[in-house]
């Protein structure tokens, strides 16, 4: 099994500089959820994490930078908005879709002209990506991203812990840096400026409404233009799902049910009213602390062998947008659609 050391220690950190420089793959602590990192510089230790992950080559993965000078290493063109932005939200759970430098292996953008870039808001990874940028310039060489997708097995639960890293990946990574529990709990809003109008390809907690508060314009929602969207794992129709078929009703329906014969597990709000048992998960009505838990929980739930993990509908309001997007990819199909 990996081994698993604590993020803030130095001796940690320099081991994690060591095996990135030399090709291996490490866990890293995000405010979001973990990532999978390799040097986003070297094409062979990136090709390692689609082994690692079962994720399909063309898939692109996002490069971590831990200072905005690096924001012109990997992309070029860089519109203005892109400033404004990084300055408006960096660190935090923004990734930003630019032009891709030439200097970007193809293996990390799944060969499309773009790239996603972002800096994370979490100490242990800034700490982690200056000191690797830092080793870069003792040997004169520029660069020292990390190209990271969510350190789960491809189209499962993302982690949100250390020790879920060790439970999806096992031996595939040798360390795992621990970070505690990760802050949001679900993965980073995606914008899309590298056509023009600035688009929002995934949900996360900063929302469209706070990024065009910023930008001063409207900004569109995937939805809309969907259709010739550039591929983004995430977004295909089912993803990030439990094992266990999960769905998605109403406070009396999942009353009713736990009051059957069926092993069933259920997720409501706390202004579901539901009197506390066992098998049933009482979380926020505030979207934010939801986000923080619903990965965890689902995580927990899909390994108690229930028939069935039951949610209550969510809120229809804006700040729930990004848990209602994670839901909705976690709904169990029949026939199941995630590859
Ligand atoms: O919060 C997060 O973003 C986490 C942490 C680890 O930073 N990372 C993450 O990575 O969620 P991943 O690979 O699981 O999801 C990244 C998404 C994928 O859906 C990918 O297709 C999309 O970003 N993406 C990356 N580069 C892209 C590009 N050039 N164009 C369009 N989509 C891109
Ligand atoms: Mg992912």
């Amino acid at each position: 099994m990996p081994e698993i050391l604590p993020g803030q220690s130095s001796e940690a950190i320099d081991r994690a500089v060591s095996l990135l420089n030399a090709g291996q793959l490490i866990g890293l602590p995000t405010e979001t959820v973990y990532g999978l990192a390799a040097d986003a510089d070297n094409p062979e230790a990136v090709s390692k994490i689609f082994a690692a992950k079962g994720r399909p080559s063309d898939h692109p993965l996002i490069v971590h930078i831990g200072a905005d000078d690096l924001l012109s290493h990997y992309a070029r063109d860089i519109p203005e908005a892109a400033w404004v932005l990084a300055e408006a939200f960096w660190p935090g759970p923004l990734t930003m879709i630019l032009k891709k430098a030439p200097i970007v292996p193809d293996v990390v953008t799944g060969g499309q002209g773009s790239v996603g870039i972002r800096m994370p808001g979490h100490p242990v990874a800034l700490s982690l990506l200056r000191a690797l940028a830092d080793s870069r310039r003792a040997r004169a060489k520029s660069g020292g991203g990390l190209a990271a997708p969510s350190a789960n097995r491809f189209g499962r639960i993302s982690p949100t812990a250390a020790q879920h890293v060790a439970d999806e990946l096992g031996d595939a990574v040798s360390l795992i840096l621990d970070g505690g529990d990760c802050q949001v709990g679900i993965e980073s809003t995606i914008v899309d400026l590298s056509r023009g109008v600035p688009v929002i390809l995934r949900p996360g907690a900063i929302t469209a409404e706070q990024l065009s508060l910023v930008l001063g314009e409207p900004i569109n929602t995937p939805c809309s233009i969907m259709r010739d969207a550039p591929r983004v794992s995430g977004s295909l129709a089912s993803h990030y799902a439990p094992r266990t078929p999960l769905q998605v009703l109403d406070v009396r329906t999942i009353a009713q049910a736990l009051a059957g014969a069926e092993p069933v597990a259920a997720i409501v709000r706390e202004d579901a009213g539901l009197q506390p048992q066992p098998n049933l998960v009482v979380l926020s009505n505030n979207a934010a602390a939801y986000a923080h838990d619903f990965y965890r929980v689902l995580r927990e739930l899909d390994s108690g062998g229930y028939a069935r993990i039951l949610v209550q509908v969510l809120p229809d309001a804006a700040d729930w947008a990004a848990v209602q997007d994670r839901l909705g990819r976690a709904v169990y199909r029949d026939p199941p659609d995630n590859g």
